[in-house]
């Protein structure tokens, strides 16, 4: 009997097994990216905490996830996260998933004065795009090298709801970097495929993180998005954690270049 036909690759058990896989998770300090650190973490993977808040990092590496590893990184700095990764190669042998998760807010949307169109400022356009943009582009390859060499891997991009679709909630930087990381992880799927290393990418709608300074951590700043959401709430992070275990395991052995949104209904309106 081959493996695929084996009854008990359908249990809960096998599907989802992660147990062992070297997994690194940028942006892993908070919100979304801790809370997939912890699912991973829980399910026995061998993971490597990266972000550009080191002291938040180490509290996490200290308390929360203890025996992971942590590794102060800018994504905006293509050399940096190539040198990173080069080393988990170095020490570890091999690189099973990466979560480019690592992203920044792109400050006030369209709905609101200081986000329409003759207000952008290039500055913090520039730092949107250097982040969300190329910064999980240059974390992208970083893995893509390797896991191309090693024919095998598995790549998860947090993307948005706001690059899928314009909205009244999203500023312009974002919705550009946004969309360019639905596409990029597209066309990183069609060139991957045949090197077995899947590429796909999670759009979020609204969760309670730390994103824009603590604003969707406040109930009041909050409310008005409510009505924006057919579930009429925004997402708790570890909302995230079935869809992105469910990307970095064997029960996602078919699925490459596809982007699951996890937004409460909003794209479905
Ligand atoms: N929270 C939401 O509503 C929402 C919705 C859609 C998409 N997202 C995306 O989810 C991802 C995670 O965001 P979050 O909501 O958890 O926010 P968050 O602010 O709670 O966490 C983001 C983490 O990324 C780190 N980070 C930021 N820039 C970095 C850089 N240049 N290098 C390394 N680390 C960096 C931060 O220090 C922080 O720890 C982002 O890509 C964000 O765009 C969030």
């Amino acid at each position: 009997m081959s493996k695929r036909e084996d009854p008990m690759l359908l249990t809960a058990e096998r599907l989802f097994a992660v147990e062992g896989l070297v997994t690194i998770v940028t942006g892993a300090a908070s919100g979304l990216g801790l809370a997939i650190s912890r699912t991973m973490a829980a399910n026995g993977a061998d993971l490597i905490l990266v972000d550009r808040n080191e002291t938040e990092l180490r509290r996490i590496g200290e308390e929360i996830i203890p025996g992971a590893e942590i590794a102060t990184v800018d994504v905006a700095d293509p050399d940096a996260i190539r040198r990173t990764v080069d080393d988990v190669i170095a020490r570890k042998g091999r690189l099973d998933v990466m979560f480019a998760n690592a992203g920044i807010s792109g400050g006030a949307g369209i709905r609101l004065p200081q986000g329409h169109i003759e207000n952008v400022d290039f500055a913090a356009w520039n730092d949107v795009i250097a982040i969300n943009q190329t910064g999980a582009f240059a974390t992208i390859q970083a893995a893509a090298r390797h896991m191309k060499a090693q024919r095998g891997g598995r790549i998860v991009v947090t993307a948005s709801v706001g690059g899928l679709r314009g909205s009244a909630a999203t500023a312009y930087a974002y919705a550009a970097a946004k969309a360019a990381v639905v596409n990029l992880v597209r066309q990183a799927a069609l060139e991957l495929a045949t090197f077995d290393v899947q590429v796909n990418a999670i759009a979020p709608g609204f969760f309670r993180t730390g994103l824009g300074g603590g604003r969707l951590l406040d109930e009041a700043a909050t409310a008005p998005l409510h009505a924006m959401v057919p579930m009429n709430r925004l997402g708790i992070p570890d909302e995230i954690a079935g869809v992105s275990l469910l990307l970095a395991s064997p029960a996602a052995s078919y699925i490459t270049g596809s982007v699951f949104t996890v937004d409460g209904g909003i794209t479905a309106a």
